[in-house]
């Protein structure tokens, strides 16, 4: 009865020539190997990402039962042709497939889609999960179209109603000279986009329409969301362009939403606890990632203010409940 991490990501160490400018991986060692885009070094990989035994033996040391292997948001192609990116798609989630079978009782996968094009991303979704995918991981937004966007809403009301769960995760973090420095788009960029994802789901009026069947969490924490709570509630009630923008004030929703416990301190932990409520909080780790949090759950054992009822909720039974 092991904890269940539910933001972990895979690469695949094969798939075909995808075409220009798209991701290409290029062998270092047997063990190692580099993502590049076009002639740029992405990120350097090791074989955590792609094999199922290191994966699993990582897993047994940190006392991990059960891991949600998601794409690595790079892949995700929202900005390409929608065939185009449907066929990536397709590639990447039958591979993620390949990566989880030798354990699928532990390693449980989620799909891409084409989220630029709902029907194609709806569709694509219907097949992954009919091959063996148990939820979704989407982007937190497609270009300038974020969460309240009319096709992206069809999309998690699609998933709502397949009983589907979905991971959002940041990415696509910006274009200024400002953010080439000192890893600030992962630094600064992505608790920044995850938070006006959730600002665009509450203002946009998304929670207030969609099937509250929808079962749907943020990443690293849901970033600066709960901390600025205070000051987003402050201005939905008194500044005149956020009135009648969601039916309820902002932390009305807050038991819609879930968010995983990669913060690393306790004092950060206890913020997303008091404010979203220990039941919206699941064990994420951002494996295998260097930016992850190792042993998995450090910060969940570290808390000594949780309840023992709320440790194994965070732990593993908020995970069950999310994954249906
Ligand atoms: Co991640």
């Amino acid at each position: 009865m092991g904890i269940i991490d539910v933001h972990t990501h895979f690469v695949p160490n094969g798939w075909p020539d995808l075409g220009d400018g798209l991701p290409w991986l290029r062998p270092e060692t047997e063990r190692e190997a580099m993502i590049m885009i076009g002639s740029t070094e992405f990120r350097r990989v090791q074989e955590d990402a792609w094999n199922a035994d290191v994966r699993l033996a990582d897993m047994d040391a940190d006392g991990v039962e059960k891991q949600v292997v998601s794409p690595t948001p790079v892949f995700f192609s929202y900005d390409r042709d929608p065939g185009e990116a449907e066929k990536i798609s397709r590639i990447f989630n039958d591979l993620a497939l390949e990566i989880c079978s030798p354990a699928s009782d532990r390693l449980v996968p989620f799909c891409q889609v084409p989220l630029q094009d709902t029907d194609a991303a709806c569709r694509e979704l219907e097949r992954a999960i009919s091959s063996g995918h148990r939820g979704v991981e989407i982007g937190n937004h497609v270009g300038d179209r974020d969460l309240d966007d009319a096709g992206i809403v069809t999309f998690l009301q699609h998933a709502a109603s397949l009983n589907v769960p979905v991971f959002v995760h940041p990415w696509d973090m910006g274009e200024s000279p400002r953010l080439n420095r000192w890893m600030a788009r992962w630094l600064s960029g992505m608790p920044a986009e995850t938070h006006l994802s959730i600002i665009s789901l509450i203002l946009g009026g998304v929670l207030d329409r969609v099937s509250s069947d929808l079962r749907i969490c943020f990443a690293h924490g849901g970033g600066s969301f709960a901390f600025w709570l205070g000051r987003f509630e402050n201005a939905w009630h008194r500044r005149p362009d956020l009135i009648a923008t969601s039916e309820h004030p902002p932390s009305h929703y807050v038991d819609r939403l879930s968010v995983d416990s990669v913060v690393f301190t306790p004092t950060a932990l206890r913020t997303l606890v008091d404010t979203l409520g220990a039941s919206q909080v699941m064990v994420g780790s951002d494996y295998p990632y260097p930016l992850g949090e190792r042993p998995v759950a450090n910060v969940v054992h570290r808390a000594g203010f949780l309840s023992d009822g709320d440790r194994d909720a965070i732990l593993r039974s908020n995970a069950l409940r999310f994954l249906g």
